[in-house]
């Protein structure tokens, strides 16, 4: 029989309360960081404390404790169980924030792990506060079956609610297996850390069994396949710091929700043309088939050179990512001429596609820097669904509301023409470079087709085919492909020196700031999926 504490009196109370937080708090976290440490790991806990301004967390439901009778589990009911929720804030913003504690039960989830996380998940919700969550989790507490099980499913379903209405950010710094990776898939930005993080439907055993594919945990879901290959994560972390110094700087573009301003920060912006300016009048390079690397241009535009690119080693033909203009956010969409010419393929389209979404529903502008010699073809592209994957980019420029702005800097052929928000999809300001190339196809492509019998005759005649050649596709570069071609149609609103695309993207910005714009009403589109 234990003796009952004498809780009488106040001080009784509070000593109670001291003994029972350090039991619940502080010698939890000790065993924690033996265990995660052990693993070069942080515990949740820390993992939290480096994510949030110092000092600022709010734990709750840190006493919380399983009802799970079954498999003996009645003889470790360890407070808090094994999630650490609560709220504090990243640069001095609310955020809501959870962190799975492997240290607990594998960091799986059970019925009352996942009662924490939803009821953090709608305070934010119902807060209008991003919700930032730290995965490292073993996934369905097997114990606990179908109420674990359960339990996802509602997770899944705020998810999907929160999408569009407040920041989702996923961390991912462990395993996320099973159907538990459809939480973080379901998030705006998952960032996973190199090496000790993986994410997969099915383990390697599994898929060993039932295709006899031999692959290596790491292989199959870590974090340097999900960035490169299936697109899954949006940030390759070197470390656990990593992943939280990237964390924290992409919540520094975000709005705290789709009804909130963009963060507006003091900027010391320069109006008049700076020599940094000026070097782009130097970028695009004489020969047309010559790449240039698109951040150059990108870095010249952006308050202090400041990008924070998403999604970098995921189909590095389109680049996506946020900067600021006069101290406010725009999200840039921008071609890679030095990555498959800046053709645009599958992968690129579906990058793109999300990242317009995203930044359409957080009212955060867009920036599209074009310069795509097309489409890429070929039967791999055409049978993996081009057509279908391919126009989510069409419907997201065509759908979205905020501001939006082109500006061509070189090519600019065919569908790829259209659909890199071009003034016919919706585009509020279009902009050119003098380079600029508009038209259905390139040069060579167009000479080929429109003057085969003319070629032929010079070939026969016994003239220098190349250089016919050229000079007919020199005049077709003048006459079709000229941007002023489009200016006198009124498609491009102006043509502009390489040197003042800063400062003009900041006016076209400013003038659209008071933007207002309404899609006819629906319950949802259907976006080819
Ligand atoms: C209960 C779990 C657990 C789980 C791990 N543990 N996963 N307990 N349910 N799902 C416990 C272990 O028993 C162990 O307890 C402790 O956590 C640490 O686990 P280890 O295996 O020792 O760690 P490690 O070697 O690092 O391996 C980690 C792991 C492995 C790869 C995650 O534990 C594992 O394969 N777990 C099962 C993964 C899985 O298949 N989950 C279900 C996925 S399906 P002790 O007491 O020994 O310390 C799913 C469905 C979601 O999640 C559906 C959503 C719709």
């Amino acid at each position: 029989m234990t003796d009952t504490p004498d809780l009488t009196t106040t001080a009784a109370k509070i000593e109670d309360l001291r003994r029972r937080y350090r039991e619940a708090v502080v010698d939890a976290e000790t065993v924690a960081q033996t265990k995660q440490h052990a693993k070069g790991k942080l515990t949740a806990r820390e993992r939290i404390e480096m994510l949030l301004d110092h000092g600022s967390f709010t734990e709750v439901d840190e006493y919380v404790r399983h009802r799970t009778t079954a498999f003996g589990m009645e003889k470790s009911r360890p407070y808090g169980d094994s999630v650490v929720t609560g709220v504090g804030t990243i640069h001095g913003r609310t955020v809501a924030v959870y962190s799975q504690d492997f240290s607990t039960f594998g960091g799986s989830l059970g019925e009352v792990a996942g009662e924490k996380i939803i009821k953090v998940m709608e305070l934010a919700l119902r807060s209008g506060i991003p919700i930032i969550g730290v995965l490292d989790s073993g996934g369905a507490r097997i114990q606990e079956g179908v109420v674990a099980l359960g339990k996802y499913g509602e997770i899944f379903r705020l998810n999907t609610a929160s999408s569009g209405v407040i920041p989702q950010i996923s961390i991912i710094m462990g395993p996320a297996a099973g159907g538990a990776v459809y939480g973080p898939a379901l998030t705006d930005f998952v960032i996973m850390v190199d090496k000790t993080s993986q994410m997969f439907v099915t383990g390697p055993d599994v898929i060993k069994t039932v295709t006899g594919e031999d692959v290596g945990m790491d292989e199959l879901g870590g974090a340097h396949t999900h960035n490169t290959r299936s697109g899954v994560a949006h940030y390759l972390a070197d470390d656990e710091e990593d992943a939280i110094d990237y964390a924290r700087s992409l919540l520094a573009f975000l709005p705290d929700n789709n009804m909130s301003e963009v963060p507006d920060y003091e900027s010391a912006f320069d109006f008049e043309t700076t020599d940094s300016d000026r070097t782009l009048n130097t970028v695009i390079p004489d020969s047309p088939n010559q790449p240039y690397d698109m951040h150059g241009v990108i870095e010249h535009i952006v308050d202090d050179g400041d990008f924070l690119e998403v999604q970098p080693l995921f189909a590095p033909n389109i680049l996506i990512g946020f900067g600021r203009v006069e101290g406010r956010s725009v999200g840039i969409i921008a071609n890679q001429p030095s990555q498959m010419a800046g053709t645009l393929n599958i992968d690129a389209g579906e990058k793109a596609a999300r990242f317009v979404r995203f930044c359409d529903a957080f009212s955060i502008p867009i920036v599209t820097l074009v310069d795509v010699p097309g489409y890429l073809p070929g039967t791999d592209q055409e049978w993996t669904g081009v057509i279908r994957r391919g126009a989510k980019l069409l419907y997201a420029y065509a759908e979205a509301t905020v501001p939006l702005v082109t500006v061509i800097l070189r090519k600019a052929y065919g569908g790829a023409y259209i659909v890199m928000g071009s003034k016919q999809l919706g585009a509020d300001i279009n902009l050119a470079w003098p380079t600029a190339e508009i038209a259905v196809m390139g040069g060579q492509g167009a000479v080929n087709i429109l003057y085969r019998g003319e070629l032929k005759r010079a070939e026969e005649a016994g003239e220098d085919v190349a250089a016919v050649r050229a000079r007919l596709a020199n005049e077709y570069t003048y006459n079709v492909t000229s941007p002023f071609l489009a200016a006198e149609r009124g498609e491009l609103d102006g043509i502009i020196e390489p040197a003042q695309t800063r400062v003009s993207i900041a006016k076209a910005l400013r003038a659209l700031r008071g933007k207002r714009a309404s899609l006819p009403p629906k319950k949802h589109g259907n976006i080819p999926l």
